[in-house]
């Protein structure tokens, strides 16, 4: 019986702007993601009827709340699929820090097991799942740098790609996402648009650099819904600004905070700073489109009998 080994990447949002409260209850955000080679590796083994999750961390859900496992579910009753999978995941994302780990292992679920049962669902078809899941799953079927557009899901890759490094910190505390839209509910004025990331994609096709016009607007919030976080992520951006990041920022709604770097050594310098700090600093390059894709080919010649 044929498996399938797969790598399922992180990502950051170099911005994120919330410009309303929507009719379905969700927000209308403006974002901008970016993909990184920090991954985890799922195996999907075929096996028996039902969808079965295997993972070694505490915090990762193995029954069908499981984000992945409601992919695999989907993808069944779609297809009509009798048969079952095992999937079996080495986390290595955080879990819960805002860098997308649930949503990705589950789009990794969607495009693998939509080649391992040969659906042949094409992007329109797989969209139309990933939206089911979840706002930031659609991203993931795409990776790179994209504009994220109505709940985050409505996707359009950048013409530039960026290339850089980032350093991030998993201060390990939990934040509920939906309790960090809450509570900027109560001070949210709602915009018909917003410009910050407008600026900066057109900026981005003058040349790079405009990078000061991104933020997120979810920060204030999380730091308040964890006020633990707050002396800690001053901290770690300090020393990221100190060491020449273009970009420190909070991704989504935390509480993972990471720092984007033009150049490997200033990079590597920050977090050497950090470490020192007693924080634990981790490395990670951004991935273009064109890298994600390649990427997930090689995935496919890791089929095997
Ligand atoms: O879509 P997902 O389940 O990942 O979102 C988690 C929570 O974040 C949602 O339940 C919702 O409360 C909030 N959210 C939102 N607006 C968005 C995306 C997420 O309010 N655009």
């Amino acid at each position: 019986m044929k498996s399938l080994r797969l790598r399922s990447f992180a990502k950051v949002n170099l911005g994120l702007e919330v410009l309303g409260v929507r009719e379905d209850g969700y927000h209308e955000l403006r974002t901008l993601f970016q993909t990184i080679d920090l991954a985890d590796e799922i195996v999907l083994v075929p096996s028996g009827r039902g969808v079965r999750v295997v993972c070694d961390h505490p915090l990762v859900p193995r029954d069908e709340s499981n984000l992945a496992a409601r992919a695999a579910q989907l993808l069944r009753s779609y297809g009509r699929i009798g048969q079952g999978v095992e999937i079996r995941i080495h986390k290595r994302i955080p879990v819960g820090g805002g860098l997308g780990g649930g949503s990705s292992n589950a789009a990794a679920v969607l495009l693998g097991l939509d080649r391992l049962w040969k659906l042949g669902l094409g992007p329109d078809g797989l969209h139309r799942l990933a939206v089911k899941l979840g706002a930031d799953v659609p991203y993931f079927l795409l990776g790179g740098t994209a504009l994220g557009l109505a709940r985050g899901d409505e996707v359009y890759p950048l013409r530039r790609q960026i290339r850089g490094y980032t350093v991030l910190v998993d201060p390990g505390i939990h934040v509920s996402t939906a309790r960090v839209f809450a509570r900027l509910d109560g001070r949210l004025t709602t915009r018909e648009n917003s410009n910050s990331i407008y600026y900066f994609v057109s900026r981005e096709l003058e040349g790079p650099g405009g990078y000061r016009f991104l933020q997120n607007d979810l920060e204030e919030a999380a730091l308040e819904e964890a006020p633990e976080l707050r002396v800690q992520t001053g901290r770690i951006r300090d020393v990221l600004l100190r060491e020449g990041a273009c970009l420190a920022s909070l991704s989504g709604s935390g509480s993972s905070y990471f720092g984007l770097f033009e150049d490997a050594r200033p990079a590597k310098r920050a977090r050497a700073a950090l470490d020192a700090e007693g924080f634990r600093a981790h490395g990670a390059r951004t991935l273009t489109l064109e890298q994600y894709r390649g990427a997930w080919g090689r995935s496919r010649n890791r089929l095997r009998q």
